[in-house]
């Protein structure tokens, strides 16, 4: 059982991560449509995913946390939604999307070049939210499953060298100090 498996019963707990979501999710609606399929990975319990899903025609939520999609699923039932998470891990995924968003997940993923390879064959458009360049001080329970610790704007232009990126700061998460978070819009070259 991993980490984000004993996580995702009470994940949804934490004013934080609401808060975040919450942000995440009104920065990327303007950009989205009710005719369009979108990709969310690293959905967990959907905190993101859930609340984009009535705005667009079919989300789909991929997680490598079989608890995290246990959540999403019951969750997205409840609500009625036309949204379903399934056990993936990302790089397994070949199916094209109009949209692919994520958040909080990218410093999660040690290889980020081949990751930018992926969602360049899946689709035109990427949301990736994130942590901008921190001290590794963020994950107060370790860094074991953390593979970067945040990214800046020049680190993300490395490795998504083939995609067009707009970066904005969207939000702070407050910690024992402030963590700022990023929205990276990438769009092909
Ligand atoms: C910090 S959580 C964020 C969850 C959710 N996006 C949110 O904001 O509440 C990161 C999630 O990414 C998932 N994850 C990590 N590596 C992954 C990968 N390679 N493919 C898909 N999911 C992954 C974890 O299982 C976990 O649920």
């Amino acid at each position: 059982m991993s980490r984000f498996d004993l996580d995702a019963l009470t994940w949804d707990e934490k004013p934080r991560r609401v808060e975040l979501a919450k942000t995440v999710v009104k920065n990327i609606v303007p950009y989205i449509n009710n005719t369009q399929k979108i990709l969310e990975f690293g959905c967990g319990t959907g905190l993101v995913g859930l609340n984009i899903a009535p705005f667009v025609n079919e989300l789909i939520g991929i997680d490598t946390s079989k608890e995290m999609v246990k959540k999403f699923n019951e969750k997205a039932n409840k609500l009625n939604l036309n949204a379903k998470a399934y056990q993936k891990d990302t790089f397994e995924i070949d199916e094209k999307f109009d949209v692919v968003v994520s958040s909080m997940t990218l410093h999660h993923i040690k290889d980020i070049n081949k990751l930018s390879k992926k969602l360049y064959e899946i689709t035109d458009i990427c949301f990736l939210a994130d942590l901008e360049k921190e001290d590794g001080s963020f994950h107060t329970r370790g860094n074991g499953d953390v593979y970067h610790f945040g990214f800046s704007l020049e680190e993300l232009e490395e490795y998504f060298n083939d995609w067009e990126i707009e970066y904005k700061t969207i939000h702070k998460i407050k910690k024992h100090k402030d963590f700022p978070v990023f929205l990276a819009i990438l769009r092909k070259n």
